[in-house]
């Protein structure tokens, strides 16, 4: 096995291997669509922008086999990150116990050169010889991107669902963003009115639609959905694929199907729209949220990250 540099003359070897990895996530994830970002060129021109930002290839007898990117750095929980995007790297089908050990190793080296002492790497969630390396190296998940189709939710029918303004939200919204910075989740949200206002006004300018359940005249249980927002779902750039944008209900009506209601209202609001799947994205330790989406979407992408030390 011999490592070298990806260039202008393998990147669309490399190119072609994440095509071939894309395919092999569609077997277990149907709802995901042929190709990825819209097209083979999409997808060639984001890892050959990856290959510029260096990008190491696995190559046996001349052929390539594997390669991985160091992709960028930026700044994540008061460190230097280094991401290597879901394209920055791929494996031959069956080679992957092989070649990543190398390729990470690689790539570890470049980060470390960088000062990046937060290693994060997205990757497709079926990789199973990625998964398996990168627990083994102390990565534990922290975000997962999940898809399904637009067929019914199969929700009981007793909550009803009203499309309702977003002027409305400011009291659950609030206490939505609350939610991530308390235990076991630790992520930081702005809680500030202004900001709050501003995030709801942004999903809106978006064209999302609020979708909500009102006890008493308050909504208890709200989300918003619509076309995508960048960066997040970035495979499915470019797909006509739908994004959950937003989701919560207030911890007393939890469990009694309100969520299921609100989903169900949203999958026939993006079929409606002409949408041909809907995704979203979360953080793994939103115990609550992360069960909920697992009962009714197929995970596609996984982001894991360690932090290593650099002395
Ligand atoms: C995710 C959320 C919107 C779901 O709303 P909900 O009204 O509780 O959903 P439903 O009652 O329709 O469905 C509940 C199902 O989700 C799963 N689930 C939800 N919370 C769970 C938990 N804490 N543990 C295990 N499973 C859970 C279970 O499958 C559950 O079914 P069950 O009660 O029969 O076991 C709600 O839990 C919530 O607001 N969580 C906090 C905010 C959040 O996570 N938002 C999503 C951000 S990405």
């Amino acid at each position: 096995m011999r490592l070298s540099e990806i260039n202008e003359e393998t990147v669309e070897a490399a190119s072609n291997l994440f095509a071939r990895a894309w395919a092999a996530e569609r077997v277990s994830c149907p709802s995901l669509p042929d190709y990825p970002l819209g097209g083979p060129d999409a997808l060639r021109q984001e890892v050959a922008s990856l290959a510029q930002r260096g990008c190491i290839g696995a190559f046996d007898g001349g052929r390539l086999v594997g390669y991985m990117s160091a992709g960028f750095t930026f700044p994540f929980k008061g460190h230097r990150a280094g991401l290597c995007p879901v394209t920055g790297h791929a494996a031959e089908a069956g080679r992957g116990n092989e070649v990543y050990p190398l390729l990470y190793a690689a790539v570890g080296r470049i980060w470390a050169e960088r000062g990046d002492a937060l290693h994060v790497i997205e990757h497709l969630a079926h990789d199973r010889a990625l998964d398996r390396l990168l627990y083994e190296l102390g990565f534990g998940m922290i975000v997962c991107e999940r898809v399904r189709g637009l067929s019914a939710v199969g929700s009981s029918r007793e909550h009803e669902v009203a499309r309702i303004d977003l002027t409305l939200l400011g009291g659950i919204e609030a206490e939505h963003s609350r939610y991530y910075s308390a235990s076991p989740i630790f992520v930081h949200k702005e809680t500030h009115p202004d900001a709050i206002a501003a995030g709801l006004r942004e999903i809106e300018d978006a064209g999302c639609a609020f979708l909500a359940c009102f006890r008493g005249g308050e909504p208890v249980g709200y989300c918003a959905v619509g076309p995508q927002s960048h960066p997040e779902g970035l495979l499915l750039r470019n797909t006509n694929s739908a994004q959950l944008r937003a989701a919560y209900v207030r911890e007393p009506y939890r469990r009694s199907g309100i969520g299921g209601a609100l989903l169900d209202a949203a999958v026939t609001h993006a079929r409606e729209a002409g949408f041909e799947r809907i995704f979203v994205e979360h953080e793994t330790a939103n115990l609550s949220g992360s069960a909920f989406w697992a009962r009714h979407f197929t995970g596609y992408v996984h982001f894991s990250m360690r932090h290593v030390d650099l002395g």
